[in-house]
Parts: structure tokens; sequence; C-alpha cells
């Protein structure tokens, strides 16, 4: 059994602050619409505005730390070979619905690298380079409408929230996909205990050098 280090601690940090946190928001989001009810009204906003300042900051961790090693190319989908591309993403999207029901090995193998499958590098790179960057922006925007009013009066603030709210909900679906991903390593909680520790274990198959592996 060979450990290979895939996940550096900068993002481990980066990756469980903003789980935790994202629940809590998920939660808190859904107390402010009255759609639970574990708090308060006004408690669930005042969570929900400081959770969102520090997730704020810890994805300055994260942009910080793939910008200044330039290893963000990992989240970058190699767009000059596209059929290549799309034949890999493919075959990954065969292996997640019906490969892995009968036995498959993960046709992706996961190095320090070439870390994603192209289906994860595609939907990472459009949640850390879009979808979170918008949902802080439009969370900043309906925290203080006035101090925002240049740009909020030109959207308009109906349209602020309902992006807001759109992604909320997006989140909410990607979470139960995500976490569900993640339990298809060679255990249950081989990845997740791979993002406490850093290391993912690599069977005897790819010490052998063969081209698969059990990482999703
Ligand atoms: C229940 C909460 C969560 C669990 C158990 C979980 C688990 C994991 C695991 C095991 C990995 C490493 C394997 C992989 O690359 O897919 C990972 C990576 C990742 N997760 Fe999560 N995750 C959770 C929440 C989230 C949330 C809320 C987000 C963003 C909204 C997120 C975004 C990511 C990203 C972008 C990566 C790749 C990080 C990198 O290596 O640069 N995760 N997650």
């Amino acid at each position: 059994m060979k450990r290979i280090y895939l996940h550096p601690l900068p993002i481990r940090i980066w990756h469980w602050i903003n789980a935790f946190g994202f629940i809590i928001l998920i939660l808190t989001g859904a107390n402010i619409r009255n759609i639970i009810n574990i708090f308060s009204v006004e408690t669930a906003v005042e969570i929900h505005s400081w959770l969102g300042f520090i997730l704020l900051a810890n994805y300055c961790i994260w942009f910080l730390y793939y910008m200044l090693t330039l290893r963000i190319k990992i989240y970058i989908p190699p767009l000059h070979r596209p059929i290549e591309f799309a034949k890999k993403a493919l075959t990954q999207a065969k292996f997640y619905g019906w490969g892995i029901m009968v036995g498959d090995q993960n046709p992706h193998h996961a190095t320090p690298d070439h870390k994603f499958n192209p289906m994860q590098q595609v939907s990472y790179l459009m949640i850390m380079a879009l979808l979170i960057p918008v949902q802080i922006i439009t969370g900043l925007f309906l925290w203080d409408p006035k101090l925002f009013s240049p740009i909020v009066n030109i959207i308009g603030i109906q349209v602020v929230d309902t992006i807001h709210v759109f992604l909320w909900v997006f989140f909410s679906a990607f979470i139960i996909v995500h976490f569900y991903l993640a339990t298809l390593g060679h255990t249950t909680w081989a990845h997740i205990i791979a993002m406490f520790t850093g290391y993912e274990e690599e069977h005897e198959e790819h010490v052998h050098g063969e081209e698969h592996s059990h990482s999703h």
C-alpha cells in the first residue's frame, strides 16, 4: 500500500472550515426564510452574516494558496484537447452511472498534479471561480444594500436576492452529491479521512502500474 500526499495543509484547513461554515450558512439561510425555526430570524441573520465574513476570509486562503503556488492549474480543464477531455468526462460519467455498480475500477488515477477527474475539474472550477464569489458578492449586497447602493440600484435588490437564494438551492444539492461521491473511496471514509490527513492510500493495482484508481 502506497500513500500519496494529495491535500496540502492550507487546503485541508480551508476545506473543513468551508464545509462546516456552508452547512451552518445553509441552515441559517433556511431559518431566515422561516423554512426551519431553530433561532429567531434576527439571531439567524446575525450568525449568517458573521459566518459569511468568516468564509470570505477563508476563501482568500484557498485563492492565495492556489495562486501563489501556481497550483491553480489542477483546476483548469485541458481545453486545448477538447475531444480527449470530453471522452474522459464521458468515461468518468459512465463509471459513476454504471461501472461503479458492477465493480469496475475508477478510470481516474489521482496524483498531486492531476488530482481531479474531468467532472470534478469542471464542477470545482465553476464552484470556486464563479459560484462562491457570486454568492459572497450577492451576500455582501444583501448585508448592506445602502453601502453598495450604486451597484444594487442598477441590478435591483430582487435580482440580487433571487441569485443568492438560487445559489442556496444549488449549494444545498451540491453538498449532498459531493458527500455521496466522497464516500466512494476504497472504504466509505477513505476520501474523507484523506481530506483530514492529506494522504490518500494508493491500492495494489495502481502500485503495480495499472491506470485505474479507487479515488473518485
Ligand atoms: C459534508 C461536507 C463535505 C464533505 C464530507 C466533503 C468532502 C470532500 C472530500 C473527501 C474531498 C477530497 C476528494 C475530492 O477531491 O473530491 C473534497 C474536496 C473538495 N471539496 Fe468538499 N466536502 C464537503 C463540503 C464541501 C463544500 C460545502 C464545498 C464547497 C461549497 C466543497 C468543495 C470542495 C472542493 C472545491 C474540493 C477540492 C479541493 C481541492 O483539493 O482543491 N466541499 N471534499
